[in-house]
């Protein structure tokens, strides 16, 4: 952690009518206010982002999109373009969730392609990176997160690099399913994620913001928050009721707090 903010945000996934996005960014900005040193975002589904988008403006909270195609326009039914998004007025777009990698075929040569896309348009990008589970048991954790980053930020200007935050999210952890990491584990891939990052872009690979995610929750969201190499926290089902959001924060902000002062 340098002096960059304490990053919180969660990811609603398919959840949340337009309605009740807005009623959560109304309540949270009533629960936390724009605290300083913080940057809290939410991304629901494309359908509610107008309604967010509207609801947060001058709070500070970031609103994000969970995925767009590369393309500019065309003959692609059921996708939206980083244009579209940007026209939306969302401050950030996921990219590279597990989900979409898993369930929906994303690569990471497609992956390339919307992080090109993504800064034409002008959009803020929260990459996420992670090993599965299979990799997981090869002992391929840093081999696995520096392809996706080198693909993904193929090409990658470091003029770009204040428009890219990066989210480290192993597979396994994720989810009902999902397994919360060690956090021996968390620091040793965040750790290659760094030192990928600085292969990149030198000592500007300092910079780029790193979060971690997976089955955070309020018992572990303090063991993460504190480690040095961890900016912030990405949560799912813990945060997707404005309570646990505001819980989770306060806990893994005061970690962070109290572990950098
Ligand atoms: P989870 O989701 O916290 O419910 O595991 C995390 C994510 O998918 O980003």
């Amino acid at each position: 952690m340098t002096d960059r903010p304490f990053y919180f945000g969660t990811n609603f996934k398919m959840h949340q009518t337009p309605t009740e996005s807005r009623q959560f960014v109304s309540d949270l900005h009533e629960r936390l206010g724009s605290p300083d040193s913080v940057q809290l975002f939410v991304i629901p589904p494309y359908t509610s982002l107008v309604w967010a988008v509207e609801e947060a403006v001058d709070t500070g909270i970031w609103v994000g999109a969970q995925n767009m195609h590369f393309a500019e326009r065309g003959a692609f039914t059921g996708e939206i373009s980083a244009a579209m998004l940007q026209a939306a007025g969302v401050d950030m777009v996921m990219l590279g969730h597990a989900e979409r990698r898993q369930l929906f075929g994303e690569t990471d040569a497609a992956l390339h392609k919307k992080v090109q896309a993504a800064l034409r348009a002008g959009l803020r990008i929260l990459l996420c990176v992670g090993e599965n589970a299979e990799e997981k048991a090869f002992g391929i954790e840093a081999e696995t997160v520096a392809r996706q980053l080198k693909i993904a930020l193929h090409n990658f200007r470091s003029d770009d690099l204040p428009r890219l935050i990066v989210a480290y999210e192993p597979v396994w952890s994720i989810g009902e399913g999902g397994t919360p990491a060690g956090v021996a584990d968390v620091e040793y891939t965040a750790r290659h994620i760094r030192a990928t990052l600085v292969t990149l872009f030198g000592t500007a690979g300092q910079t780029v913001p790193l979060l971690y995610g997976g089955s955070v929750n309020l018992d572990n969201c303090v063991d993460y928050a504190r480690l040095d190499l961890i900016d912030g926290l990405f949560v799912g089902r813990a945060a997707w009721q404005v309570a646990g959001y505001v819980e989770v924060f306060q806990a893994g902000f005061a970690a962070k707090t109290e572990a950098t002062s």
